[in-house]
């Protein structure tokens, strides 16, 4: 069978830990796509000469041009401008709107089969106006942020817990950003509740309050540190798992920003919810039972997402 093809629109700081990451797992040949003239051969050129030290077979090659990513399996999209220190996500819709257009043109007409996962932020609302240009199925647009969001929650827990962060699993919902949904009774270590362990006297209330705090700003906190742009290993690692769960047909529960329609109280938006990735894209959306604190929170977080979205179709008329 021919190797499935990745197309990694934006060849930035995700754009390239993304080609290095689909090479070592080998999910398939590599195609990077920027404005840049030079930047998506060179890092292309770059990876390909590292393959026979860490021994991995993958094609790779850089362009400018949207006639290279046709055919392509999985589209994963990272142009834009990423955020500064003191600057929101949102404060980037203006400029990536207009990048999302001209990239949804060029998915539309080279790669309209592909699975397609958005990290370009504000993600909620550049998911929403990548689907319309490109005019592709909602359930094969998909945006990347409960991935990363919850590999934060859970990474900041098992350091608190003291134990693997492969035993920790954590739930995140609604939109990537300051009212994002961390959900503490549906997340656990091994298998128990934090309510659960704070009972036990593991961990107290307010640290647990505090844990979910640095979730939220876990973005600014790495923006605040690197001065010169934003996360981009563990974005990265995030959008692969995705890739990966619809190459493979696995099947993952991954929170993922999908189209929900009839479900959470929506009549239709880009939010974070758990969905099924598999073979058909969004196999699944879960629905799962709010309590009324949680229900207040994303409603909030809603909101938010919505108003963004009404800043979008405020700037292009054309977007319903
Ligand atoms: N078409 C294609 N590529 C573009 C376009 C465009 N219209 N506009 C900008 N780019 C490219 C830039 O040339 C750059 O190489 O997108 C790349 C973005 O890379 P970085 O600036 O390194 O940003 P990165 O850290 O990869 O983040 C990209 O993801 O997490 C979000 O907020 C972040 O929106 C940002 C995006």
């Amino acid at each position: 069978m021919a190797r499935r093809k990745i197309a990694l629109i934006g060849a930035g700081q995700i754009g390239g830990t993304l080609a290095h990451l689909a090479g070592l797992k080998e999910l398939g040949d590599v195609v990077l796509f920027d404005i840049a003239e030079g930047i998506p051969q060179g890092k292309a050129l770059d990876i390909a000469e590292s393959s026979p030290v860490d021994g991995f077979d993958a094609a790779y090659s850089g362009a400018n041009d949207y006639s290279a990513i046709a055919g392509a399996d999985v589209c994963i999209v990272t142009a834009g401008v990423p955020r500064k220190p003191g600057m929101s996500r949102d404060d980037l819709l203006g400029i990536n709107l207009k990048v999302m257009k001209s990239v949804g043109e060029g998915i539309k007409e080279h790669a309209p089969n592909a699975f397609v996962i958005c990290i370009t932020n504000p993600l909620d609302a550049m998911v929403w106006a990548l689907q319309q240009y490109s005019g592709l199925p909602k359930e094969k647009v998909v945006g990347m942020a409960g991935v990363l969001d919850s590999a934060r929650f859970r990474y900041f827990l098992s350091e608190e817990f003291g134990v693997s962060v492969k035993d920790v699993t954590a739930f995140v919902l609604g939109g990537h950003g300051d009212t994002m949904v961390p959900l503490t009774r549906y997340s656990t270590v091994a298998g128990i509740p934090l309510p659960d362990l704070v009972e036990m006297g593991w961990t107290t209330q307010e640290k647990l309050d505090a844990i979910v705090q640095r979730t939220r700003d876990g973005g600014a906190e790495i923006v605040g540190l690197l001065k010169t742009g934003s996360a981009f290993y563990a974005p990265a690692a995030s959008a692969i798992a995705m890739a990966e769960s619809y190459l493979k047909d696995q099947k993952r529960v991954l929170p993922c920003a999908a189209w929900v329609e009839n479900k959470y109280g929506l009549k239709g938006l880009y939010v974070g919810v758990p969905v099924v990735i598999g073979e058909n894209g969004i196999e699944k959306v879960v629905e799962i039972k709010l309590n009324k604190d949680e229900q207040v929170m994303l409603d909030k977080s809603v909101s938010a997402v919505e108003g963004l979205v009404a800043a979008c179709k405020g700037i292009d008329g054309s977007l319903v």
